[in-house]
């Protein structure tokens, strides 16, 4: 009896050989960007090279939607290496019977690491000051030159109290003696929000009282410039704004005005709306670190990252349950052929 096809992937995203060696094993892959290229997918350059794939391995990007499952009928699953999946419609895949799932928990420390790190750099305006020296302007000291605002004993916001939000708050009330204040849809337990010293306040009262707010709530169309003009106008001039969530949540045009007018003192964003585009008012100003999209990424976690992406492909289209499956009641799947 002739052996049944292997199934064929198509992996849309630079990816560790070491994965994709193991990914061989299990399927016919289509990885075109090897370990190194980027490919711009347009909808219809991931349409065409999607035709006979049963699994897609994919991140932050592209778009997974209605009319890709429609074009590609034989696709049983998406899998990303991203905790973010505002690319992939869910309900579209669960509907066509297409297996999505996510990369959460792997990342949460180290993305926690950078949040803190860029609040910090933000705060003591670490970015702005290396600008400086390095432009050869540093000729004397002033009590003064590139003074920023203490973090240690400073009131912490945090917007959207999920793990990663939960990790970035311990490190601040027990690592820099902060007060913490969240909003969030949910309140945590009563046990939880004593060990963080952390209080539920409403989003008006959040952005009022933080020294140092970190923003890190899910994108979707609720969380849709969730902070603009209306809300940054209620922040305090000395404070700061760190968002590690998504582009999208915060309306960057409304934040670049703030930060030009000192209506806010900083800001450190590592997410903006339109990415890999950044608002030319943000890249202009000096009061902004600016970094590319890299919160979770220290080698250790993004390689966890992948290794459980490629896991819930592989349980995935191997008739078993992936371990990070979000819409696990489309199982078992659909046979392929
Ligand atoms: C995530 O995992 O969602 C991070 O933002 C990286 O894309």
């Amino acid at each position: 009896m002739p052996d049944s096809p292997r199934p064929r992937i198509l992996v849309t995203i630079p990816m560790f050989a070491e994965v994709l060696a193991g990914l061989a094993l299990h399927f016919d892959m289509d990885a075109p960007c090897g370990t190194a290229d980027h490919i711009d997918w347009t909808p219809d350059t991931l349409v065409a090279r999607a035709q006979g794939a049963a699994g897609l391995l994919v991140a932050g990007a592209p778009h997974i939607d209605a009319a890709l499952l429609s074009a590609c009928p034989q696709l049983r699953a998406v899998c990303s290496m991203a905790v973010g999946y505002n690319n992939i419609d869910l309900p579209a895949c669960t509907a066509a019977g297409v297996l999505v799932s996510n990369a959460p928990d792997v990342l949460t420390e180290t993305t926690a690491d950078f949040g803190f790190a860029l609040m910090m750099a933000t705060a003591r305006r670490i970015a702005e000051s290396g600008h400086y020296l390095r432009a050869g302007r540093w000729t004397h000291w002033s009590y003064d030159m590139f003074a920023g605002a203490d973090v240690h004993g400073a009131t912490l916001g945090v917007l959207g109290m999920g793990r990663i939000g939960q990790a970035i708050a311990r490190r601040g009330a027990l690592g820099f003696g902060m007060p913490v204040r969240y909003h969030n849809r949910s309140r945590l337990d009563a046990s939880i929000e004593q060990q963080l010293d952390a209080r539920w306040v409403d989003k008006a009262t959040l952005l009022r009282e933080a020294d140092h707010l970190v923003i890190v709530v899910p994108y979707s169309p609720a969380s849709h410039h969730l902070v603009a003009a209306a809300d940054l106008a209620l922040m305090k001039p000395t404070a700061t704004l760190t968002n590690i969530a998504r582009g999208g949540v915060v309306d960057d045009a409304a934040l670049a005005r703030a930060l030009r007018e000192r209506r806010i003192a900083a800001a450190g964003l590592d997410v903006f709306e339109g990415e890999p585009t950044v608002h030319p008012d943000l890249l202009a100003l000096p009061n902004v670190v600016l970094t590319p999209h890299i919160a979770s990424a220290s080698l250790r976690t993004r390689r966890a990252m992948a290794d459980l992406a490629a896991a819930n492909l592989v349980a995935a289209l191997g008739g078993g349950l992936p371990p990070t499956a979000l819409n696990p009641q489309v199982l078992p799947l659909r046979p392929m052929g």
